[in-house]
């Protein structure tokens, strides 16, 4: 037979567990890493499953794979269409639910809050934040760190990214009850059909609740006469122009807004924490870690971040639709399929990263260390605010260790929880810190 006369054979579905929806999706949410880790041993690298709210699902474990997903081009596979799909608490033109050319046009608008220059900028404001904070712990007490890390993120984005002062101070209670109206029990529950969206409805009125405050205070801020000399992300917003040389409206501006809001605030937040809680365990690279504190070694804090975004990695998982029949690894992937990469398994695979459990800085100072780590993403969809956050994490880290020595308040480190796309400590991260002397 000829090579013109071969019947084309497509590529064959990849393989995955079998049963119904329900089953599939309670196994999934009740249980995602040891599920996951099942289906992977029995399956192998790609594993198809049926997932709520995902529906037909494709989960990738080889960061080979996960490379070629995050590169494809826009007309094989979407982020903003997964996103919406999935839902959570964001609006409907936000960055992170919108693909082509609407998502290069706002992405652009919002680059330059993010630019080097701009970020070390902010340094002196995130480090006076970090360190008002910390002089509030309790002495030797075990505490759940988590809230305060939050209360550290939530004051850096709304203060140094999205440019509020300190008299928004409705803003803070109003945002942080918007990212806390949907758990991932709702997410999942919410993809079943024919199950109310529990979630949905509180959501909702916190969202407008949201974005009437946000209108109100974008309306005060538009007659702020210094707005061209500003730099943050609401006065860029404000002075963008439209094609037709029209201003933003007050919803375009508060949408975006949101969105570096709910991307940014709970995942710095959760990053602080666990940096925390491995650092409470582990007195050797905790030494290490205020030695370099001490000694101003920023570079040695920013791999400290790096490697603990790596052995917990906060958001553990990124989404993508197929928009048209396609392959990847060699299988059929069908048009809408969501493709999720398990960033986490790759993080803690042995062939990836050797000893994979222990915390070890050093593999991020060696050149090439960084290839199969994907802690932020990929592609032209990788974090906006990476860079942003990895020198808020090495900032406020420094100002905290600077103050405060923490050790762990149990034998057990902590479980992670998912909490919408997040992954926490199970316990709210329970250290105790001790004070050193004076900085
Ligand atoms: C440790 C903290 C953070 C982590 C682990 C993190 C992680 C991620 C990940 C995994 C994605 C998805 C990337 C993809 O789909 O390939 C993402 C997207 C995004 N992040 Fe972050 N992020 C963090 C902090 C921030 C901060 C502080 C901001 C801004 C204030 C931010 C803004 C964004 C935006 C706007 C997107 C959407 C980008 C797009 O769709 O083009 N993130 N982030």
């Amino acid at each position: 037979m000829t090579a013109a006369t071969t019947p084309h054979r497509p590529p064959p579905a990849p393989p995955g567990p079998r049963g119904p929806l329900a089953w599939q999706t309670a196994r999934y949410w009740v249980a995602p890493r040891s599920t996951l880790r099942r289906w992977r041993r029995r399956h192998g690298e790609v594993v198809a499953a049926r997932v709520a709210p995902m529906g037909r699902a494709l989960f990738l474990f080889d960061p080979d794979d996960i490379r070629t997903l995050v590169r494809a081009g826009q007309d094989e596979f979407l982020a903003g269409a997964a996103n919406a799909r999935l839902g959570g608490p964001s609006s409907e033109h936000s960055l992170l639910v919108v693909d082509g050319p609407q998502h290069a046009e706002h992405r652009a608008l919002l680059t330059p809050v993010f630019h080097g220059r701009a970020v070390r900028g902010q340094e002196e404001r995130i480090a006076a934040i970090a360190a008002r904070e910390v002089e509030r712990w309790p002495d030797d007490r075990v505490f759940p760190v988590l809230g305060s890390c939050r209360t550290v993120a939530l004051e850096v984005i709304l203060r140094v990214v999205l440019g509020f002062d300190e008299d928004d101070h409705a803003i803070g209670p109003a945002m942080t009850t918007l990212t806390a109206s949907e758990s991932v029990w709702e997410m999942a529950v919410g993809g079943l059909p024919g199950l109310r969206r529990a979630g949905t409805r509180r959501r909702e009125a916190a969202l407008t609740r949201a974005q009437e405050l946000l209108s109100d205070r974008i309306s005060a801020h538009r007659g702020d006469p210094r707005l061209h000399e500003r730099h943050d992300a609401l006065a860029l917003l404000l002075c963008a122009r439209d094609r037709d040389g029209a201003p933003l409206p007050d919803r375009a501006v508060s949408d975006q807004l949101l969105t570096l809001l709910v991307a940014g605030y709970e995942t710095s937040a959760a990053a602080l924490a666990w940096t925390l809680e491995r650092l409470a365990r582990d007195p050797e690279v905790h030494r290490r870690a205020t030695r370099a504190a001490d000694g101003d070694d920023r570079a040695w804090l920013t791999a400290l971040v790096r490697e603990s975004l790596r052995v917990r990695t906060v958001v553990p998982d990124l989404s993508r639709m197929a928009v048209r029949d396609t392959q990847l690894a060699g299988f059929r992937v069908p048009a809408g399929t969501i493709v999720t990469p398990c960033l986490d398994s790759v993080h803690e695979s042995p062939a990836v990263f050797p000893d994979p459990q222990r915390m070890c800085p050093e593999r991020f100072r060696e050149r090439g260390s960084t290839t199969d780590w994907f802690a932020f993403g990929g592609g032209i969809r990788r974090c906006l605010g990476a860079a942003f956050a990895e020198t808020e994490l090495r900032v406020s880290l420094q100002e905290i260790l600077r103050r405060r020595t923490v050790t762990a308040a149990g034998r057990r480190g902590e479980r992670r929880v998912r909490r919408h796309i997040t992954a926490e400590p199970a316990r709210a991260a329970r250290i105790r810190a001790h004070r050193r002397g004076p900085v």
